[in-house]
């Protein structure tokens, strides 16, 4: 081993074929929780979800739907008000997850981003989020547009989720749904439909082998070094 700590150490656990055996097999559904950002009585984005949710149902998949109504601000109530303990638990319950905002001058919304900045990184040993899977979508009343997914992709990456490729993005929702709450055929349908199969088969693919797949060098070292990692 170098003399020189900074450079790369293979003793600090270097990848391996072998490691990458899941410890168990789970046999379990897909666990996946689905989140949306409106609190319209009508929101198409919660429609979307409920859409989303019926696929991956079909598909053999445990789903939940957190309804934000009621969840405070972050830092407006502390960590046991019961709507962030609902969220919480999900959260920790899930192994993926789906989140569909509106865009709203071209960006998520408020609603959304709540809901994440609610979960926290790390909560004691266990850090909630990490290695799980997401996918992400956004509904429009405009035209086409992706500046709601690609922030979404960044709140995942920033939450060391594993953000699928496929995503959905729904343009003038408000023409995609029938009297019965129900989204009609479309090549919109059809993308949702691709990007829930594309979710349960990462979900399947990852869950048993996460802690490893997003373990860090630099914070094992850290740790095997007797410090404190960054929340980074
Ligand atoms: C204040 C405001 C800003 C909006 N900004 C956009 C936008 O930037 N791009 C767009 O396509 N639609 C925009 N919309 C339309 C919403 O995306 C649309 O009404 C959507 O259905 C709202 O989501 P919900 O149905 O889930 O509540 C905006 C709507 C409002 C009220």
């Amino acid at each position: 081993m170098s003399e020189n700590s900074n450079i790369f150490q293979p003793a600090f656990d270097a990848p391996s074929f072998d490691k990458l055996e899941p410890l168990n097999s789970s046999e379990h559904p897909p666990r996946i929780l689905l989140l949306y950002g409106s609190l319209r009585e009508r929101a198409f984005s919660r429609l979307t979800i409920e859409e989303a949710e019926r696929i991956l149902q079909d598909m053999g998949a445990d789903t939940r739907v957190f309804n934000p109504e009621g969840l405070p601000l972050v830092n407006e109530a502390d960590k046991d008000h019961p709507k962030v303990k609902e969220l919480h638990d999900l959260v920790k319950w899930s192994e993926g997850q789906v989140w569909c905002s509106p865009e709203r001058h071209g960006a998520m919304t408020g609603v959304m981003k709540t809901q994440i900045d609610w979960i926290p990184l790390s909560d004691g040993s266990v850090r909630p989020t990490q290695g799980k899977t997401l996918a992400v979508m956004q509904i429009e009343g405009g035209s086409q547009s992706f500046n709601t997914v690609n922030q979404l992709r960044i709140l995942g990456r920033w939450m060391r989720m594993l953000t699928i490729p496929n995503q959905s993005s729904v343009a003038r929702a408000y023409q995609e749904f029938d009297e019965n709450d129900r989204m009609k055929n479309s090549s919109f349908y059809n993308r949702i439909v691709d990007v829930m199969e594309e979710l349960i088969k990462f979900t399947i693919l990852t869950r048993d082998r996460k802690d490893y797949l997003v373990s860090r060098y630099s914070e094992r070292k850290t740790i095997l070094q007797g410090g404190q990692i960054k929340q980074k």
